[in-house]
Order: structure tokens, then C-alpha cells, then sequence
């Protein structure tokens, strides 16, 4: 089994709950607040890494307290950082909590992970070539990602791209990605095809197809799974249910993270399908992202 290699962003997440959000000038009291590990390519290693994959996580990360969160919550997963160092401070969130109605309000500053250039990810292209599955998300410059799909391709690795959060992609970005994973959402953005059953998933996945994905689209589609769609065959896989739902941020890092691992290890696709549902559907059963990742034992058990 070869490594996976993640190209992403991590940044702290700070959450802050409180009865209703301050007016400009104003300053209110909150209910509570926490700081943890956030970034779609983190916790999508984080999630590859208590999968049971060789996780390598390329991202430029400050020299600070932030930094120091990163490296303690990779190595905690067992993730291998492949990180560029910068002077620049590590980002964060302020995810901003409603009380009572839990809608939120976020403001997401990547800060050194959004300053990765594609010579940075060329610095790391050993850790990227000679990867077995490469993923990557958007919330990093789309060069960097760009470039890390050519030099994924060029060595050999199956792609995968995880269009979050949704924006247009640049010409020729998908036909160097075997597989992409929009949710409902990105798939819509993507496609210009409303989604909110199997039917309507399947007609964005032809779409995406014809625009050039190499091997499968794989719609995530909250409660109800995904649905994997290739040229052959398109086959709904149920969300797997392992308890209440408590939290379901990083739902989808859950997957994405748990797909590769599965991909690397040799799985069929609509295996490795499945044993990102089980780790996502117990992910959703924890509070927080990151740290709602379960482990092999874990997925092994549910499945
Ligand atoms: P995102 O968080 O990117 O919007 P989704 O909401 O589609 O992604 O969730 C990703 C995956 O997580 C789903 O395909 C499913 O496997 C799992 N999932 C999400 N919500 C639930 C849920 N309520 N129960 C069980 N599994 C879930
Ligand atoms: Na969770």
C-alpha cells in the first residue's frame, strides 16, 4: 500500500456562541468558546491518518502557537507533515454560533496555507509523486492545487479533488482529476444542475463527466450517502448510521479522508465509497471535526 498525500489548508477554528451577533461598534457577552483544529485538507490527513492510511499533509503553516496546534493534532493522528514553514502567521476561523437557532456565521482567514504558491508545491513533489492517491480541496490558490494535480498525475498517483468550498475551476483542471467529490451543493456549482435527489446527482455526474473527469464523480449527498457515477455504472452507497447525530462538521473531510485511505489500500471504488461512509457516519455521531475522526478499529467494526 503506497502513501496518500493531501494538498490543503489548515487553520484554528474559533467558535463562539452567543445569543445574537454584535452590531458594528458594539461588544456583547457570550455563552462559551472553543479553539481547535480546523482546514479541509487537515482534517480530511486527520481523517486518512485514524483511517488506518500513510498520511503526508503538504500546507504552508506559520511559525506560532497555531503552527504548534497544527503539529500536535497531525501527529496525534499519525500524519506525516510535509509542511512549508512561513513567516506569515497560521490561519483561523471565527465561526460565529447562534444560540438557540445553532446557525452559524463564519469568517475564514487561510493566512500561510492561503499563500502557498505552486513553487512551494513543487518543493514537495516527492511526497506528491510518489503518492499512490493524491487529494486536494479549493481553499488554497487554485495554481497550487492545479499544480499539484500535474505532479500527482505525472507520478502515477490516482487523483482526487474535492471541489470545497465551491468556486469555478479553471480550464483543464478536471481532466487531471480520476475523481471528484462535490457535495450537493458544489455538484450544483459545478454542473448548473440543481441537486437534491439520486436522479438529479446522477444527471450532474454525466455533466461533470463529459466535462472531463477521468474515472467517477462521487456525489455526496448528506443523510442519504453518496452516489459513485462512472461510464459503466452508477451505484448509491447509504450513509451509514452508528448513532444519534450530534455534530456533522467535517462530514465530508470525514469521507474525502477515509475514500483515499480506501483507494491506496487497493479498494474497489465503491468499496472505498462505503468505508468513507462508515468513517463519516461516525464522525457525525462526535462534536467537532477533527477531532470526531474515528479510528480503523472503529470503521472496521461498523462495516
Ligand atoms: P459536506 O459536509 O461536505 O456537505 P455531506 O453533508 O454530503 O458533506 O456529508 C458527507 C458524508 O457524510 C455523506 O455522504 C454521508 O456519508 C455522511 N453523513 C453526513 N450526514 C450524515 C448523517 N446525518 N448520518 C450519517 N451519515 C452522514
Ligand atoms: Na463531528
Amino acid at each position: 500500500m503506497g502513501h496518500v498525500a493531501i494538498l490543503g489548508v489548515f487553520v484554528a477554528d474559533t467558535t463562539f456562541n452567543a445569543d445574537r451577533q454584535p452590531r458594528m461598534g458594539e461588544t456583547i457577552l457570550g455563552n462559551s468558546f472553543t479553539l481547535g483544529p480546523g482546514g479541509k485538507g487537515s482534517n480530511q490527513a486527520v481523517a486518512a491518518g485514524r483511517a488506518g492510511g500513510e498520511a503526508h499533509f503538504v500546507a504552508r503553516i506559520g511559525r506560532d502557537a497555531f503552527g504548534d496546534m497544527a503539529r500536535k493534532v497531525w501527529a496525534e493522528a499519525g500524519v506525516t507533515p510535509a509542511v512549508i514553514d512561513s513567516d506569515e502567521a497560521t490561519g483561523a476561523a471565527m465561526i460565529f454560533i447562534e444560540a438557540g437557532s445553532g446557525d452559524n456565521a463564519i469568517i475564514v482567514v487561510p493566512g500561510a496555507a492561503g499563500g502557498i504558491t505552486p513553487a512551494d508545491v513543487e518543493a514537495r513533489a516527492d511526497v506528491i509523486g510518489g503518492a499512490s492517491v493524491f487529494i486536494t480541496q479549493l481553499e488554497q490558490p487554485m495554481d497550487a492545487a492545479m499544480r499539484g494535480l500535474e505532479i500527482a498525475r505525472e507520478g502515477g498517483a490516482a487523483t482526487i479533488l474535492n471541489p470545497a468550498p465551491a468556486a469555478e475551476l479553471p480550464e483543464g483542471m478536471l481532466s487531471l482529476c480520476d475523481y471528484i467529490t462535490p457535495n450537493e451543493t458544489e455538484a450544483e456549482a459545478l454542473s448548473g444542475i440543481a441537486v437534491r435527489d439520486l436522479t438529479s446527482a446522477r444527471a450532474a455526474a454525466d455533466a461533470l463527466l463529459a466535462m472531463g473527469v477521468a474515472k467517477a464523480v462521487i456525489v455526496t449527498l448528506g443523510a442519504q450517502g453518496v452516489l459513485y457515477h462512472d461510464r459503466d455504472r452508477s451505484v448509491p452507497v447509504p450513509a451509514i448510521t452508528a448513532g444519534p447525530v450530534v455534530e456533522t462538521t467535517g462530514a465530508g473531510d470525514a469521507f474525502n479522508g477515509a475514500f483515499a485511505t480506501g483507494l491506496a489500500e487497493g479498494m474497489d471504488p465503491v468499496a472505498a465509497a462505503r468505508f468513507g461512509c462508515a468513517c463519516a457516519g461516525l464522525s457525525v455521531t462526535r462534536p467537532g471535526a477533527a477531532a470526531s475522526m474515528p479510528t480503523r478499529a472503529e470503521i472496521d467494526k461498523l462495516l
